[in-house]
């Protein structure tokens, strides 16, 4: 075997820039060839990245290619994570796994009958300053969580935002709004520091007058941990600020402080023999760089690290049940919406084992809070 993974990429749209940047110059990845419906996309991925293109996803298989790449909206993964398995490709999908548990499954199944490495492309997991806290956690620098926040706010241009036909945050095309397509690098990320969900209550909110066919742009979910941890989750795609992301934790011995934006993301507070100050806030030291830097590293060390486990053949330390289990957050965030009160897991292991989770989705659009008739955004 070569020691470089070829990567064939299927959809390059807006996400595959950051890909492509965050690998520059890795010498264990060669993106070769691409599949899009997208005649422009594909012209563009010949002229700028060289890659060979194809308009059939079946020649596309054929090309010289022993990894995939996916890319496209989140109402595809499913069938492209399948027909990739089935021919025997290594695959990174990225986030969220699917729109419902029932699609998750059948992914998990076909890539374990077909025996290719599968990994969602959670970058969250891969960001230096989240790997430090995860190691802080796991040392006990804060003790046991027992509070917390963590905010994304991901500012969308209105005039793609409001296009019906723009397939983000749409609930067919999307599975849901932004608790979809951000919450759950979120609910990822906080099950990889503190465990499971038992339940959560959350709020939907539109602050721009989209169309009906898209889900909420703004939303607060309360979550409450196994572990006994209480973590609010405040989402926007409105918001007006450079992309970030924003973590608070607190714990029994100490807080933790992170911010996207920060030149050094983390701050920490506490007094574990460790801790290079201690009882005052420190700043340690980690690779990062603020909007749009982070998604470059975050996104190159995600991308080489899946090369790896193909490379040396060991699992992905991140497995599709973990980012299953981000989707499951998603969707009981969105079972407590519509109930309008809390949901626990208990319930929506009912509604997969009864109506299928999709249903969730069904109906949303009429609990949206439609704040923007207060809002004057000229
Ligand atoms: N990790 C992150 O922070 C992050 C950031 C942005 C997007 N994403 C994820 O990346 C994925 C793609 O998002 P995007 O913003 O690049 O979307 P996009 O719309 O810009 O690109 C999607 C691409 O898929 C192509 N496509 C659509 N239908 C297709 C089909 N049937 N067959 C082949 N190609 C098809 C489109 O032509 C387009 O080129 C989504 O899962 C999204 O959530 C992740």
């Amino acid at each position: 075997m070569e020691d470089f993974v070829k990567f064939g990429i299927i959809g390059v749209g807006a996400v595959w820039r950051y890909h492509k940047i965050g690998t520059k110059n890795n010498s264990k990845i060669k993106f070769v060839s691409a599949y899009d419906i997208d005649e422009s996309k594909l012209r563009n991925a010949e002229k700028y990245s060289q890659l060979k293109t194809y308009t059939t996803l079946d020649e596309f298989f054929k090309s010289d290619i022993e990894a995939v790449l996916i890319l496209v909206p989140h109402y595809l993964h499913k069938d492209m994570v399948i027909a990739s398995a089935e021919a025997g490709k290594h695959i990174l999908c990225e986030k969220p796994m699917a729109p419902s548990l029932e699609e998750c499954d059948e992914m998990i199944k076909a890539t374990k009958k077909a025996g290719v490495k599968f990994m969602i492309a959670e970058n969250h997991r891969f960001l230096p300053a989240h790997q430090l806290i995860k190691q802080m956690l796991e040392k006990g620098f804060i003790g046991d969580v027992m509070l917390g926040r963590t905010y994304e706010g991901a500012y969308c241009a209105p005039n793609e935002f409001l296009d019906p036909d723009w397939w983000h945050f749409c609930y067919d095309k999307g599975g849901g709004g932004v608790v979809a397509d951000q919450g759950v690098h979120k609910f990822t990320m906080l099950n990889w520091f503190l465990g499971e969900v038992d339940s959560a209550q959350c709020w939907l909110g539109k602050t721009m007058n989209s169309p009906p066919n898209k889900g909420e742009d703004t939303a607060i979910i309360l979550l409450h941990y196994k572990c006994g941890a209480m973590i609010t989750v405040d989402l926007s795609s409105t918001t007006v600020h450079p992309l970030t992301n924003r973590t608070e934790l607190h714990g029994t011995k100490g807080t933790i402080l992170e911010d996207h934006s920060w030149t050094d993301p983390i701050k920490v507070f506490s007094t574990h023999p460790e801790a290079e100050i201690k009882g005052e806030f420190y700043s340690p030291k980690v690779e990062h760089g603020s909007y749009p830097a982070y998604y470059k590293i975050s996104m190159g060390k995600e991308d080489d690290y899946f090369a790896s486990c193909i490379l040396e053949d060991k699992m992905p330390e991140f497995t599709p049940e973990q980012a299953r289990e981000g989707v499951a957050v998603v969707l009981l965030s969105y079972l407590s919406a519509k109930k309008g009160s809390m949901a626990n897991m208990e319930e929506l292991v009912k509604v997969y084992k009864t109506s299928g989770t999709k249903s969730i989705l069904d109906g949303l659009e009429g609990i949206v809070q439609k704040n923007y008739k207060f809002l004057n955004w000229n």
